[in-house]
């Protein structure tokens, strides 16, 4: 059964498992599967076509991501190994049937959204001889006059992007991954996000972040023509791809703070000119409704542009940066309240495109000569890993590069 846009989980395509035939009916929910709640019982395939999942799954209500460093001495095949091992795990964590040593943290919970996404940083190459096929996309994103970046809290050899609806089931999965991790990478760093939680709103709505804004309005969407040639390598690879990476995707990932204290002494109407879309609904100042398409050329009746020079939206829209786009799928964070009083706390921004020279660079090189917004956010670390796509019957994720 496929269920679309149910309990509010923002346009979900899920699937639901359980019941006769499916993987969670028959272990962990024995007694009555069909009594979950749709959130619950609401499922990510791990291997469903070319790519892998928590790319264009929609955001979940819970989010970790994890960065590891390979121990010393690890080998191109012990790498191959915790892949297989990760892979496996995850597609157990997925499918509800852990086969050795649960903890039962997740137990009678049933899927929830659970993805599990696996990207390289440029750093794991050289650790495993492995030069000669680390993508030229991969290459260190360059730096920008705004940059706070914390070295201890950036890069990583190894990512795992962990989103689920439930957050015992997102802990669980982290959990059991970092264990299956064994003595051959240790965590470097690690963030926790959230968003919406399904069933909040009265529909389906895009989410807030914590400056109020709806955020995510303009994204390219799946139906798009030119969706996968912005979002995915393509089958053969490219020049700055290698095969390996076919069905594959590039994320950036920033924690950028929110300067919440000075944000919040802006009127909603000055608020609204820097992002340059109202906050109430989220439509853009050129008129219409959220998801009118932004008239940048529009002017009101003084004859200035109603959408400002130094707006968020037309700074940072494709347009403006010669077609440069990227699939924004963030987690808001909030981490107490820091040294200086304000509360730590913003957005852990994650971006997927085919290529960050054609999507996360040029914009962000563009955002930092001035948008808007900039003077209220602070980009705290940084990150870019190589997600390969999804492993074909019997392979583990990134096969095609370890093997
Ligand atoms: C649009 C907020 C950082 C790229 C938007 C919108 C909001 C927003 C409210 C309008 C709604 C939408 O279309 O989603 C924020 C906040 C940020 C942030 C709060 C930091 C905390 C960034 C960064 C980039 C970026 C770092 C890329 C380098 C974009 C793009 C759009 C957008 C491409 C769509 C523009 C269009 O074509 O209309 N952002 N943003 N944003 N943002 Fe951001």
């Amino acid at each position: 059964r496929r269920l679309l846009g149910t309990a509010g989980a923002a346009g979900a395509a899920g699937l639901v498992v359980g019941g006769a035939g499916g993987a969670f009916g028959a272990a962990t929910l024995r007694d009555e599967p069909a009594a979950l709640a749709s959130v619950g019982a609401t499922g990510v395939p791990f291997r469903d076509g070319a790519h892998q999942a928590g790319i264009t799954t929609p955001q979940q209500a819970r989010g970790h991501l994890v960065a590891f460093d390979l121990t010393a001495g690890q080998t191109r095949k012990s790498v191959a190994a915790l892949l297989r091992r990760w892979s496996a795990t995850a597609e157990q964590l997925i499918g509800g049937r852990l086969e050795t040593g649960d903890d039962q943290i997740a137990h009678d919970a049933g899927p929830n959204s659970l993805t599990v996404t696996f990207g390289f940083g440029g750093s794991l190459f050289p650790k495993t001889g492995l030069e000669a096929l680390a993508p030229q996309a991969l290459a260190p994103l360059p730096p920008f006059s705004a940059d706070a970046l914390d070295p201890a809290r950036s890069n990583g050899d190894l990512w795992v992007q962990i989103g689920s609806d439930d957050p015992l089931v997102a802990f669980h999965a982290l959990r059991v991954l970092q264990k299956a991790a064994g003595d051959t990478a240790r965590v470097r760093w690690q963030m926790n996000g959230f968003n919406r939680t399904p069933g909040a709103t009265p529909r389906p709505m895009t989410s807030r972040n914590l400056m109020g804004q709806v955020d995510g309005t303009n994204n390219p969407q799946p139906t798009d023509p030119d969706f996968d040639a912005r979002i995915f390598v393509p089958a053969g690879g490219t020049a700055r791809s290698p095969q390996w990476m076919a069905g594959g995707s590039y994320a950036v990932v920033r924690r950028i703070r929110m300067l919440l204290d000075s944000w919040d002494h802006l009127s909603v109407e000055r608020q609204e000119k820097v992002i340059g879309r109202r906050k109430s609904d989220g439509s853009p100042l050129s008129g219409g409704t959220e998801t009118t398409p932004v008239d940048l050329d529009k002017r009101d009746a003084q004859g200035a542009p109603a959408i400002a020079g130094d707006a968020h939206i037309r700074v940072a829209a494709p347009a403006s940066n010669g077609g440069a786009a990227m699939l924004r799928r963030p987690f808001s964070y909030h981490d107490g309240i820091g040294s200086d009083g304000a509360p730590d706390a913003g957005l852990l921004f994650v971006c997927w495109q085919a290529d960050p020279q054609r999507g996360f660079v040029p914009v962000q090189r563009k955002l930092d000569r001035g948008d808007g917004l900039s003077r209220f956010l602070r980009h705290e670390s940084s990150a870019l890993f190589a997600v390969p796509g999804a492993p074909g019957p019997g392979e583990y994720v990134g096969q095609r590069l370890l093997e």
